[in-house]
């Protein structure tokens, strides 16, 4: 069945490239560029052959573009996946690029070094979340990194009874989405280890003011930007985490 593509806010690609002007916007996607940049510096040798770098639900490019930058030493082939096709049409930053769903990659096992993903996995069921990670997986022959946003442990039940009412655009027409799942670190955790993926959780932190991203994405007015903070309040913050998958040998 084809997936619905869902309107992303008019300040989305703004804020994606980390130019979001407020804090929680700075913090969820203003600081993604360095963190994965440090990470593949860590674990990828300089080399004179380029490697293959895959952007899974790549958008615009605005993520990739702003991790080319700062790693200027490398040369990368690189490949933007993403189901949006409007999305990777005036995506200008991948050399080549692939509309597929993440649920079943059109690439060949181990056929990218590595892989990046920010905040792909919560636009899924969980059903298919897990078939997105088993296809990171197949298809990397070093790692991925791959960043989410979600509950915390301790309240997810809460925490996503609270965004659904944000979410299902009763109270803020422009937010409405289906087929999400806000799935907590351990969930994720519980996944990686069931499909036997190699992992490590590189980094976990609370940001407060959930609400302020979708404020300043979808440029929400007085009235809605207030029903956001109402129904999110109480959860009003995310758990975001970033997790490497290390390839099978
Ligand atoms: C929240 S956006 C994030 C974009 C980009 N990764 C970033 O962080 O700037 C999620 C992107 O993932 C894509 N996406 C979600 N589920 C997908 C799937 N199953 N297959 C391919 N793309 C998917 C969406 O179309 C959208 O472009």
């Amino acid at each position: 069945m084809k997936k619905h593509i869902p309107d992303m806010g008019d300040e989305t690609s703004r804020v994606f490239a980390g130019q979001g002007v407020i804090e929680t916007n700075k913090l969820h996607y203003g600081e993604s560029a360095e963190f994965f940049a440090r990470e593949i510096k860590k674990r990828l040798p300089p080399s004179s052959e380029p490697y293959v770098l895959a952007d899974i639900g790549a958008f615009k490019g605005e993520l990739l573009g702003e991790i080319l930058h700062l790693l200027p030493e490398y040369t990368f082939n690189t490949i933007g996946v993403d189901i949006n096709t409007d999305a990777l049409d005036q995506n200008t930053v991948a050399s080549s690029k692939v509309v597929c769903d993440a649920t079943n990659l059109s690439l060949k096992n181990k056929s990218v070094d590595v892989v990046i993903m920010r905040y792909v996995l919560q636009w899924n069921n969980p059903a298919d979340q897990v078939k997105i990670l088993k296809e990171v997986a197949r298809v990397i022959r070093k790692f991925a990194i791959i960043e989410c946003t979600g509950p915390d442990d301790l309240h997810a039940e809460l925490w996503r009874k609270n965004i659904d009412n944000l979410l299902n655009g009763e109270k803020v027409s422009k937010m409405k989405r289906n087929n999400y799942y806000f799935a907590s670190e351990s969930e994720i955790q519980d996944w990686l280890s069931k499909l036997d993926i190699t992992h490590e959780k590189l980094r976990s932190r609370v940001i407060p003011d959930l609400s302020g991203v979708y404020i300043e994405r979808y440029s929400l007015d007085n009235q809605e930007a207030e029903m956001a903070k109402e129904l999110l309040r109480g959860t009003d913050y995310s758990n975001q985490s970033d997790w490497i998958l290390i390839a099978s040998t």
